[in-house]
């Protein structure tokens, strides 16, 4: 396909409504050059493909069946990049055989409150983590010739006026926290598209912001492909061709095409702008055309991953005196809704409509007999007296009770933030009343954020399951009965109170503004800085064997910013059974000029090992993982010193540490100006002296001191007056003919130079 013949060959008309979808999940088709639409369908994680147009009063429904994996909050918590490899690639071959070319997924936007409703569809509040794990799901969707598209782009973290409010963020937190997982992504994983949000980032609508998607994505990231906007995110059109904003969707009807074609003729737009983005949109064309198969998948075998995949994904959070895994011997009770009809998935645009659901009682005759009470109604708030009798009773007959816990669907949801971080009153009341009556309680919990647990203490073990997708219910099984041993990690700080969280000063704003106040504290980085107790920490997550860490080493004592560093290190199991262990690794700068977190996670690896086995684990880390965003050079930079590599099995759990000196090769440029404080000068030791010979040489040249004056040391109290005042300020301070603004800054334009090495 010769894409610059089309183009030279299409009208403005032609191209301007090539850049809007044809209907709702579809580009346009362009008969006169034998251009068909393309579906783009929702993701992230299972396919939701519907041929209904949109009905703007109901919730636009699945129409083709299709496997719904672990959701992002629960893979996030594999911690394992390979594992959500294969479920991309799974995903791919889905698309494939629906004839889909573009994937809306993964969402990669940092969890800055627990309590936004579409958390669940987002990996963690860690962008390296949030990037790695996208990395993996967006290589192996597209190693199927099947795109992705990464959203939401950017600083979409609430549900909330999701599209009129504005995060007002600055900008050393917005690289460092909002943007980050997206950079790695594009320059690692080479997404085909990029959705943009429906939000505004510091005042302008994402869609329309040259900065956002022409300086940072594309110029300083180096982004070739296509930017859709979200499901009707454009308000004004030119200014989102401008930005290079490529295809609105879903359809326009023709309306702000027009106004695209308007905009051109009476000169107010640049036709190259147009041209640019039709450009992409017949490239991403190509792209589905040059790879698209068909084929069909294994619908079972899917399911049989997404079981694997979900075991692979939870988090033991608790586990006293081993209750954890069940021999099958004895009395078992299940208990809870959710035994029989899972919390697998969450609402919205994410929802599938399923090939087939495992529930827990369905797969627990693989392992036990076990009786059962629902003990609560899924959607239900109030406490049932009846059903949590009926729990209770079979409770006190029972050895072990399993109680299958957590959220409702109503309480997640695209479109809609969280109120608080309770579980309904049903569901806390009944495992209150069933631990007063039998002290081998297991809770199984289903939900795609934090949650409060005020039973917490009144239960032996308690099994993370997040939003696991169609077979979850195999899978808790699985970990339950002790054929898969539990390995993942949390993704996301569980706090104790709602109050103590980043963002709650700021949480949603007000109005259609929302302060991202906690600046990069979010997350861990947060609860580390202020030294506060949680509920269980980033990273952390029990199993059935335990690890030891030993041998950290370090390939260099001392490096340059540009150089790598290895770092390597061995674990070993030392319980009895076969075990992974997701290895982290933070680094931690304690002395910089700026405010930085305790530490911060650059890498991690899981590892699978027998009992008794050892394994050597790697990591590489390049300047970034040293480095913090610097406002003044608008890019990265990292401050000489000496920098902890500390290897942990959680944030908090810091096994072994090792140090590094960092010598940085960026030179910040100095520029003294009056309005300096002469403390910024008196900070560079050239400086103060040069300074002070100006102002004491001139002074005894106008006679206004003798040299009697300048002997013996300077008061320092007065030295220390003098470190906050502005250089203006002396001015007015020190009677001087020969001190002035010009004299003034032709001495601190010399100590500029002496700084920058210039002399
Ligand atoms: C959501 C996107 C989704 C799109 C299409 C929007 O409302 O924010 O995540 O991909 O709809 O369904």
């Amino acid at each position: 396909m010769n894409i610059e013949r089309i183009l030279s060959e299409m009208t403005l008309e032609e191209k301007a409504s090539l850049c809007s979808g044809g209907d709702f999940w579809r580009t346009k088709a362009l008969e006169r050059f034998d251009i068909e639409p393309i579906m783009l369908s929702d993701g992230p994680h299972g396919m939701r493909k519907t041929n209904r147009n949109h009905c703007p009063t109901q919730m636009d429904e699945a129409t083709a069946k299709a496997v719904c994996f672990p959701a992002a909050c629960a893979t996030a918590s594999s911690f394992d990049k390979n594992l959500i490899e294969k479920m991309g690639k799974a995903l791919g071959d889905g698309c494939q055989a629906e004839d889909i070319a573009v994937l809306l997924g993964p969402g990669i936007n940092i969890k800055r409150t627990p309590l936004c409703g579409r958390n669940f569809e987002y990996f963690s509040e860690d962008p390296h983590l949030a990037a790695n794990q996208a990395i993996g799901f967006i290589k192996g969707v597209q190693s199927k010739g099947v795109g992705t598209s990464v959203k939401h782009f950017a600083c979409n973290n609430q549900e909330t006026r999701r599209m009129a409010v504005s995060a007002n963020v600055d900008e050393r937190t917005l690289f460092e926290i909002y943007l980050t997982a997206f950079e790695e992504v594009v320059k690692n994983a080479k997404p085909w598209t990029i959705m943009a949000s429906y939000n505004r980032l510091n005042g302008t609508y994402t869609t329309q912001s040259k900065f956002l998607l022409k300086d940072v994505l594309r110029d300083k990231w180096g982004y070739e492909g296509l930017v859709v906007s979200d499901w009707g995110a454009v308000d004004e059109r030119e200014k989102c061709a401008v930005a290079t904003l490529d295809l609105q969707m879903p359809s326009c009807f023709g309306k702000t095409d027009a106004i695209l074609v308007q905009k051109v003729k009476s000169g107010e737009l640049d036709e190259k702008y147009v041209d640019d983005c039709a450009r992409r949109v017949l490239e991403l064309y190509e792209k589905y055309k040059s790879n698209h198969i068909g084929g069909d998948y294994d619908r079972s075998e899917h399911h049989r991953l997404a079981r694997e995949i979900a075991s692979q994904c939870a988090v033991l959070l608790k586990n006293e005196d081993k209750l954890l895994p069940l021999d099958g011997k004895g009395r078992v009770a299940f208990v809870g809704a959710f035994a029989k009809t899972p919390r697998f998935q969450g609402g919205g645009s994410s929802h599938i409509d399923c090939t087939e659901v495992t529930s827990a009682l369905d797969a627990v005759s693989e392992y036990a007999e076990v009786a059962f009470a629902p003990g609560f109604e899924a959607e239900s708030e109030a406490p049932d007296e009846t059903l949590i009798s009926e729990a209770v009773e079979l409770s006190r007959n029972s050895d072990v009770v399993v109680i299958f816990a957590g959220l409702p669907e109503s309480f997640e949801f695209e479109g809609g933030d969280r109120k608080h971080m309770d579980m309904p009153a049903c569901q806390n009341e009944l495992i209150e009343r069933i631990a007063e009556v039998n002290p081998n309680v297991a809770v199984v919990l289903h939900n795609g954020s934090p949650i409060m647990m005020p039973w917490r203490d009144k239960v032996k073990a308690i099994l993370e399951m997040y939003l696991g997708g169609q077979a979850v219910g195999g899978a808790a099984c699985d970990l339950l009965f002790g054929k898969e041993n539990p390995s993942g990690k949390l993704a996301e700080t569980f706090p104790l109170r709602h109050c103590d969280t980043p963002a709650y000063l700021n949480e949603f704003g007000v109005g259609d503004n929302v302060e991202y106040g906690e600046g990069v504290f979010v997350g861990y980085r947060w609860y580390d800085k202020r030294q506060m107790d949680v509920m269980y920490p980033f990273g952390f997550g029990l199993s059935y064997t335990q690890f030891e860490y030993s041998d950290i080493s370090l390939s260099a004592d001392e490096i340059n910013d540009t150089d790598t560093l290895t770092v390597s290190l061995t674990v070993r199991n030392t319980g009895d059974c076969f075990g992974r262990e997701a290895v982290q690794l933070y680094v931690s700068d304690p002395e910089c000029s700026v405010s930085r977190p305790v530490k911060e996670l650059f890498g991690y690896e899981k590892v699978a090992l027998k009992p008794g086995e050892s394994k050597k684990v790697f990591f590489k880390l390049g300047k970034r993982a040293f480095s913090y965003y610097n406002i003044d050079i608008h890019d990265w930079y990292v401050e000489d010193g000496r920098f902890d590599i500390l290897i942990g099995s959680s944030s908090r759990d810091i096994r072994l540490t090792a140090s590094v000196y960092v010598n940085s090769t960026t030179k910040i440029p100095v520029k003294f100006n009056i309005n300096n404080i002469i403390g910024d000068v008196f900070s560079f030791d050239e400086g103060k002296k040069m300074l002070l010979d100006f102002i004491l040489t001139t002074l005894e040249r106008e006679g206004r001191i003798s040299s009697k004056d300048l002997e013996g040391e300077i008061d320092p109290r007065l030295l220390c007056l003098f470190n906050d005042l502005s250089l203006r300020t002396t001015m007015d301070f020190i009677i001087s003919d020969g001190i002035t603004r010009e004299t003034l800054t032709e001495c601190l334009d010399r100590i500029s130079d002496a700084a920058n090495g210039l002399k």
